[in-house]
């Protein structure tokens, strides 16, 4: 069986459109401290290290770059740093830098001791990232004034700041770039108690009544990922709210997953097309990320950055020099036989 989709498939919650009244519901329920901060143990502890430290010679904490797959708490890492900091928080993205003068006038604006968020780093275009280099060292900004032979270059100094770059592609950042950031943080998938608490805590700021086993239900099907988890919750409350259901059980959560056709695991529709792909159409593979993106009308960067993580994390797909394939793991989940002779080293 091949799952035929198109662009217009609206079943993933993995890659929901971010409408605006999504975005308020996201910011609603971003934890404000470190302290509220679920999970992440090691990188929190690192930056409690930073942050005492930074405070106590008075300086900004140091240019810090976080990395991993959407919805795991890098933008909410990056408010948490700024407010920890008692510091100003100055939002942009990668794609939203034009033209130097873009970049130019946020830096020259930037108050002592700010933070400069740019989501999407991996995006920027090249003039702009090489002004980057001597803002993040020097804390300057060198400008070219004038055209031709009368051109002149002129240093401006700049106040002293932390940049903090998000990215689901570090691979992707030229190494002058990712060289220039003191801190490196990569972001992993949560354990499922972890997940659990989140939803726990989502629900409670929702003033959404929960019982455990449901809120554990919500966890395992969250694909280890927050937003997905506070997405799943949202669409369970709506639900619970049209059956006049005042505590959200186990049933209501069941029948939202299965409406949104999310599986046990969290695999939604496309995780399990890309799976279905490698193995029904390709014979486990090896098959490249292009050809599944292509079979999927999915963009290759959308396959790879977004659904192929958690399934490499669950071990339920294998990357090698030839492409893609499956594993034992795969064709269980697919509920198939595995094959007689199977290769690679999931087997
Ligand atoms: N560690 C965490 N604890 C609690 N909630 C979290 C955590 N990380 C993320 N979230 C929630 O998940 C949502 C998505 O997080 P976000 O920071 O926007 O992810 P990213 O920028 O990595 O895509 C936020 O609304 C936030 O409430
Ligand atoms: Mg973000």
């Amino acid at each position: 069986m091949v799952i035929k989709r198109t662009k217009k498939d609206p079943a993933s919650m993995v890659r929901a459109p971010a409408a605006p009244e999504q975005v308020v519901f996201e910011q609603s329920l971003r934890p404000k401290s470190l302290a509220e901060y679920i999970g992440q143990s090691k990188i929190k502890g690192h930056l409690l290290m930073h942050i005492q430290a930074a405070k106590s010679r008075k300086e900004p904490l140091g240019h810090t770059l976080l990395h991993g797959p959407p919805g795991l708490g890098k933008t909410t890492l990056a408010h948490i740093l700024a407010r920890e900091m008692g510091a100003q928080i100055r939002i942009t993205s990668g794609p939203a830098l034009e033209k130097p003068g873009d970049l130019a006038s946020i830096l020259s604006n930037l108050q002592d001791g700010d933070t400069l968020f740019i989501d999407e780093i991996h995006r920027l275009r090249p003039v702009i990232e090489e002004m980057l280099y001597a803002a993040m060292e020097d804390y300057a900004l060198d400008l070219v004034i004038g055209k031709g032979p009368t051109a002149r270059s002129m240093r401006i100094n700049l106040k002293p700041f932390t940049l903090v770059g998000a990215t689901t592609k570090a691979g992707s950042m030229s190494a002058p770039l990712r060289d220039r950031f003191i801190n490196h943080f990569k972001l992993a998938f949560y354990e499922l108690p972890e997940m659990q608490l989140i939803v726990e805590r989502s629900a409670e700021l929702l003033q959404m009544s929960l019982d455990a086993k449901a809120a554990h239900r919500i966890a395992q099907s969250s694909r280890a990922t927050p937003r997905i988890g506070n997405r799943l919750l949202r669409a369970i409350r709506d639900y619970a709210h049209v059956q006049g259901q005042a505590t959200v059980d186990c049933a209501c959560v069941e029948t939202t997953l299965r409406a949104l056709e999310v599986d046990d695991r969290g695999l939604d529709a496309v995780d399990r097309a890309i799976l279905d792909t490698i193995v029904t159409m390709f014979n486990g593979g090896p098959v490249g990320i292009s050809t599944i993106a292509a079979v999927l009308a999915e963009e290759e960067e959308t396959v790879e950055d977004v659904y192929e993580p958690y399934l490499l994390q669950q071990g339920l797909l294998q990357r090698t020099p030839k492409g893609r394939m499956a594993t034992k793991k795969t064709y269980e989940v697919l509920g198939l036989q595995v094959p007689e002779g199977a290769q690679g080293a999931l087997f």
